[in-house]
């Protein structure tokens, strides 16, 4: 199951709600990246450019398609190449943590450690241009402004169950 949205909409804290409450390893793309490129990501921007960073992503949602099923915490802007859209959605659910830019600027309390996140005008209109990619990749979509971690990862959880996605996943992951 792959969580996307902007940056700022909880999908690494709910994903790990949501890995412990359903007994999935979780994973976390962008600590993924960060891993494989032995730097934190300002500085994968720094010396390679966003160019560079897209490249590593994608590579990265390659390997993750290739792993147990697990909960995916994906970086906000997966769905900028529509090759990581489709490897998604021919590997799992996609599941949309929706939230506003401001909603997301009141959460994120360092925003060094997110280049593209630098001042809330340019994310505004960043999410307004993203958000109908967010809309088409995803299978379901989870409002998140104003509530809790843990109501949200409940949300995605009987949503995904009532879609018989868990059944499938757990029977896949004992197989
Ligand atoms: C990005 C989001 C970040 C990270 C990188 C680029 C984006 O992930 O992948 O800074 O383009 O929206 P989070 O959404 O986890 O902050």
């Amino acid at each position: 199951m792959y969580l996307i949205g902007f940056m700022g909409a909880g999908k690494s804290t709910v994903a790990r709600r949501l890995s412990r409450m359903c007994g999935l390893a979780s994973i976390d793309m962008d600590s993924y990246i960060e891993r494989l490129a032995g730097m934190p990501i300002p500085q994968i921007f720094e010396e390679s450019g966003e160019e560079g960073f897209r490249r590593m992503e994608t590579q990265a949602l390659r390997d993750i398609a290739a792993m147990e099923p697990m909960v995916v915490s994906c970086g906000g802007g997966v769905v900028t190449r529509p090759e990581n859209i489709a490897l998604m959605s021919a590997h799992g659910t996609v599941v949309h943590l929706r939230v506003t830019a401001d909603q997301a600027a009141a959460r994120i309390s360092d925003t060094s450690s997110r280049p593209l996140f630098q001042d809330l005008a340019a994310a505004r209109a960043r999410l307004e241009e993203r958000l109908p990619a967010y809309e088409a990749a995803a299978d379901l979509t989870i409002e998140t402004g104003g509530r809790s971690v843990g109501a949200i990862a409940h949300e995605v959880r009987r949503a995904l169950e009532r879609r018989g996605v868990l059944e499938r996943l757990d029977a896949s992951s004992v197989a």
